[in-house]
């Protein structure tokens, strides 16, 4: 029986170093289901050995993950998932002919073009401020100023567009303003692409739409458009990983040249706290790193500041990130607490909601760390918290959660993704006057 055992175990090994009939050399994207507590522990300790990004992490059982795994790891990863018999599915067999295919990475060069050219793309961080300026110099609807709230990590300006009215049409005293800030996490291209149509929209109003003057009339509007610029430069460099960047570009919190950067939705102050239990990270090579500390980084110390400038005129706050379709509202850094004016928040948020439900998009509304997963040191609960501002919003724009495009939407869906979001916002800035 002995030498029979050793020849089973021989066998075994020998199985085991066979190529398996999968072998593959592609990143892949695997949707991960949590039937069970179990399930969660088995994704986590995978995540953690392999080196899995998240695109969605489990936080619970019953929910679903989305995780980018390396081309070295994907026969391990898949043979471990069915060896725990947890439910699984490969969403994307090979993320960089996906991408090929869908034309998000191009080389590109500087496009040298007007803001009418620059609409409905993705645009480089050139090109970006390229858009910016032409704004401000040609816009037809209203005054736009165009500055920067400071530098990044490696010196890139931080711009900022505010707008005001014409002069004829009367004076931006006494107004309140809607703050909107995008790009945080760089790899999040449709956000930046939200902003600039936006700002297209309020600069330019092609349209004719009357709606438009009643929103600088009712608001002042301020919107940086790319928080984190690094990370975004980063994302246009060559290499699916890039692509896929999410953090800013810091350098030095780790002995290990490779890790960079700091998840700047856990850097802000209130309630930081950078245990994984609420969302954030002590590891600096970790993809939600908190920071040392709050403000840590002069990209969060940027938005604060010029938060801080406006505070008495703040009424609204949305911070754009994608992808998964949700409207969420504080508080982000723990699922056990309520906020006490949830009826209120859900209210305005639903104008959001209800107008994109109209354009067949369906939008999830609720507070974030209950409806999607803790996170503490969130933008939203900094604005709420220690701003005092009512109404703060984090958005996670299309693709819906259930989309295998995830951070890789197709530029061709540029221009319906924004013109129907900006139905949604224009309904949310009309509800938000009626209740500030
Ligand atoms: N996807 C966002 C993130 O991971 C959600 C943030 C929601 N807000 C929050 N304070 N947790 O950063
Ligand atoms: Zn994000």
């Amino acid at each position: 029986t002995r030498s029979l055992l050793l020849i089973v175990l021989g066998l075994l090994s020998l199985g085991a170093s066979l190529p398996s009939a999968h072998s593959n050399t592609s990143y892949k994207v695997v949707r991960i289901r949590a039937n069970s507590d179990r399930d969660v522990h088995v994704i986590h300790y995978l995540r953690h050995k392999y080196h899995l990004d998240p695109w969605r992490d489990v936080t619970r059982a019953h929910q679903v993950g989305d995780y980018l795994v390396r081309p070295q790891h994907s026969d391990d990863v898949l043979r471990q998932l069915v060896d725990s018999d947890i439910h699984h599915e490969v969403v994307i067999n090979d993320v960089e002919s996906f991408l090929r295919s869908n034309d998000a990475i191009k080389n590109r060069t500087r496009r040298s073009a007007t803001a009418h050219e620059h609409r409905h793309k993705f645009l480089t961080y050139d090109e970006l401020l390229d858009f910016l300026h032409h704004a401000q110099n040609t816009a037809t609807n209203a005054r736009v100023q165009v500055g920067s709230i400071g530098k990044s990590f490696e010196g890139r300006d931080t711009p900022y567009v505010k707008f005001s009215l014409q002069i004829s049409r009367g004076n931006d005293s006494e107004k309140g303003a809607i703050f909107i800030d995008s790009g945080i996490h760089s790899r999040e291209w449709i956000s930046p692409a939200m902003a600039a149509e936006m700002i297209h929209r309020l600069a330019f109003n092609d349209e004719n739409d009357s709606a438009v003057n009643s929103l600088l009339d009712m608001f002042t509007w301020i919107i940086v458009p790319l928080v984190n610029p690094d990370g975004y430069a980063f994302t246009f460099t060559p290499g699916l990983e890039n692509r896929l960047w999410r953090k800013s570009r810091a350098a030095g919190y780790s002995s290990d040249p490779y890790c960079y950067g700091v998840d700047l939705n856990r850097n802000f102050g209130y309630q930081w706290n950078n245990n994984p239990f609420h969302g954030g990270s002590a590891n600096p090579c970790s993809g939600t790193f908190s920071g040392p500390r709050s403000f840590s980084e002069p990209e969060s110390r940027n938005v604060r500041d010029i938060l801080l400038r406006n505070k008495n005129n703040i009424k609204g706050y949305l911070t754009l990130h994608s992808f998964g379709q949700f409207f969420l509202y504080p508080w982000g850094y723990s699922s056990d607490v309520e906020i006490d004016d949830e009826v209120d928040l859900y209210h305005v948020a639903s104008a959001f909601a209800d107008a994109m439900k109209r354009k067949n998009y369906q939008y999830q509304v609720g507070g974030s760390a209950k409806v999607l997963y803790p996170a503490a040191g969130g933008s939203d609960d900094y604005v709420r918290g220690m701003m005092g501002v009512k109404y703060a919003y984090t958005v996670e724009l299309p693709p819906h959660e259930s989309s295998k495009y995830g951070f890789l939407l197709p530029e061709s869906d540029v221009m319906s993704v924004v013109s129907d979001t900006w139905e949604g916002i224009k309904a949310f800035a009309f509800r938000l006057y009626s209740y500030t």
